[in-house]
C-alpha cells in the first residue's frame, strides 16, 4: 500500500485571515515541490462561519499568484485531532485554545506556525485584522517562510 498522504490543518481565531493563507502558501509550496498534502484551514471561533477569506487577504494571496477566492471559513472540531497528522496553530491563543478542545484520542501533533521557521520557533503570528494592509504581507511572508519550513520537515 503506497504511504498515506501527510495531511496539516492550520487554525487560527476567524479562519478568514491568517489560517486560510497559510493553507495557500503551504499548497502552492507543496505544488512547486511537488509533494502530494491534504491541506485545510480552521478557526477556533464560528463567527465567520461559511464566508470567504476576508477581502485583504484575498488580494494578498492573488498578488502572490494564488486564488483563494472559494475557500470557506469553517470553526475546528474534536474529529480534526485524528483526521490530520498535524495541526499548526497560528498564535498562542490558537494553541491553547486548541490544547482545551483536544479529545483524549487526539493523535494530530501540535505546533505553533512559526516554530516552522528557524529562529522565530515560540513567536506566534500577528493578527493582521486589525491593522492595514501592510499586516497582510507580513502574514504573506510568515505563512510562505513556514510552508517552506514543512514542507523541508515531511520529505
Ligand atoms: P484570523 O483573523 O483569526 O486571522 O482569521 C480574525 C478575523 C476576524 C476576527 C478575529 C480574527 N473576528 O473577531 O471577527
Amino acid at each position: 500500500m503506497p504511504p498515506p498522504t501527510p495531511s496539516i490543518l492550520f487554525v487560527c481565531l476567524g479562519n478568514i485571515c491568517r489560517s486560510p493563507l497559510a493553507e495557500a502558501a503551504l499548497r502552492e509550496e507543496a505544488r512547486l515541490r511537488r509533494l502530494d498534502l491534504i491541506v485545510d484551514s480552521a478557526g477556533t471561533g464560528n463567527w465567520h462561519a461559511g464566508e470567504p477569506p476576508d477581502p485583504r487577504a484575498i488580494a494578498v494571496a492573488a498578488k502572490n499568484g494564488v486564488d483563494i477566492r472559494a475557500l470557506r471559513a469553517r470553526q475546528v472540531t474534536r474529529a480534526d485531532f485524528t483526521r490530520f497528522d498535524r495541526i499548526v496553530a497560528l498564535d498562542h491563543d490558537n494553541l491553547k485554545d486548541l490544547r482545551r478542545l483536544a479529545p483524549a484520542n487526539a493523535t494530530a501533533e501540535l505546533s505553533l506556525l512559526l516554530d516552522h521557521v528557524p529562529g522565530r520557533e515560540g513567536e506566534g503570528v500577528t493578527d493582521p485584522w486589525f491593522g492595514d494592509e501592510a499586516g497582510f504581507d507580513v502574514t504573506w511572508d510568515e505563512v510562505t517562510a513556514a510552508a517552506r519550513g514543512l514542507v523541508a520537515a515531511i520529505r
